[in-house]
């Protein structure tokens, strides 16, 4: 067996020290290890790379081949970790680094949740679905979100291609799929686009066609206000609304970069609207391509409750026949179909839209609602109010 979505170079035959390829160390292999070490001992590699990137003195194009080879490594550390014991290897933050720059095979039986790197309940849930665990496990694209409310996409691309980032349009009609450094592009920094997950943007795009007055429920820093703004060129009515307001504070400086007409909710104005977006905090292991830690998770539960918790809140501001709109970066049946089920057989006024979902490139139909599968594989479901 051999893994396909690593990130260069040969193949690993036969496991022992002498395999391992004897490169010495450059600087952006240097910084990938001091990365995984701080990793390995504390945890969250958002945070870690954060901590150490801006600083080490590389340019855009080596801190993206650095965030590939800790990406790679957080990806497959559960099978690294299993070959190198095989092999008495010891695990040292280098020898992750070197392992993840070789497509890797293996000779031997391997258990599913370690050929995959994933917790053994995410293993369960997707051993039947290898497009997921594709998706999962590929190299994460970058798209940008155009915003039409200053520029055509076909302009954008213009201009991304003049300060020299390769570009070119996918799906929905407002994304953009472009290089990893294009993020630090004058056309981001000048709100003509943002960075956003083409499924997020499909989930915007697919939530706005449903009504003119439209809230955002858990906004947070507007990933999805904004592309709705932008989408629909400033023609619906936009508020947001998320439970922490530095969230809120965000979406209110990137919303005036962008032009983007944004209100944010008061509670104390009784305002109902046609559409109601719940975006719910979750496992995130649908985004695991870009977050690979979520793929350790064991404990899915967890989420359902406050997501159900957070659907009997947002449901109060749904006018008569309008739409309750439920997004989660997730596959997993607790967070999916268990909240939809369970909200549903409490909420007798509303009932499954699943119409909507038919005949869109990057979607897939289910019992319960749609998983959209651009990017990020995300999950969504529409709630008709009676
Ligand atoms: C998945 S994130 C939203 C991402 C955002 N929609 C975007 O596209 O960028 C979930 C958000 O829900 C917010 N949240 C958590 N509990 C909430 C609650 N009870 N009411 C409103 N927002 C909540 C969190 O603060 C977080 O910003």
């Amino acid at each position: 067996m051999t893994l396909e979505h690593c990130y260069c170079g040969g193949i690993i035959q036969k496991y022992d020290k002498s395999v391992l390829p004897q490169v010495k160390p450059g600087k952006i292999e240097r910084v990938a290890a001091k990365i995984i070490a701080k990793w390995l001992k504390k945890g969250n590699m958002a945070r870690a790379m954060r901590d150490i990137l801006p600083y080490s003195g590389l340019s855009y194009y080596e801190r993206n081949t650095v965030a590939t080879i800790v990406h790679n490594v957080v990806r497959y550390k559960k099978l690294y970790d299993y070959l190198m014991e095989k092999k008495g290897i010891p695990n040292t933050p280098y020898n992750y680094v070197k392992l993840s720059k070789n497509k890797v095979s293996w000779d031997m039986e391997i258990p599913y949740h370690i050929q995959i790197s994933a917790s053994e309940k995410l293993a369960e849930i997707l051993k039947d679905n290898p497009e997921f665990e594709r998706i999962i496990n590929r190299e994460p694209q970058t798209t940008l979100c155009t915003n039409f409310i200053k520029i055509t996409r076909e302009n954008l691309i213009e201009n991304l291609k003049l300060e020299g980032f390769e570009a070119e349009p996918y799906l929905p009609e407002s994304a953009v799929l472009t290089v990893p450094e294009a993020k630090y592009s004058v056309a981001v920094k000048s709100g003509l686009a943002h960075v956003q997950d083409a499924s997020s943007q499909m989930a915007a795009k697919l939530t706005g066609e449903l009504g003119d007055a439209i809230l955002d429920y858990c906004a947070g820093n507007g990933g999805k206000t904004l592309a709705m703004a932008s989408i629909f060129r400033n023609k619906k009515v936009i508020y947001a609304y998320d439970i922490n307001s530095k969230k809120l504070e965000t979406l209110k400086h990137r919303s005036q970069i962008y032009g983007a007409d944004i209100k944010i909710m008061d509670k104390r104005e009784a305002m109902k609207y046609d559409v109601v977006l719940v975006d719910a905090p979750c496992s995130g292991v649908g985004a695991a391509a870009r977050n690979p830690e979520a793929k350790y998770q064991e404990d899915f539960e967890k989420y359902a409750d406050n997501q159900i918790a957070i659907l009997e809140e947002a449901r109060k501001y749904v006018k008569k026949s309008g739409f309750l709109v439920y997004v989660v970066c997730s596959f997993t049946p607790q967070e999916t179909s268990g909240v939809i089920e369970k909200f549903l057989s409490e909420n007798s006024e509303y009932t499954l839209n699943t119409e909507i979902f038919s005949n869109i490139s990057g979607i897939v139909k289910t019992d319960s609602g749609a998983f959209i599968t651009l990017g990020d594989i995300l999950f969504i479901s529409v709630l008709k109010k009676s």
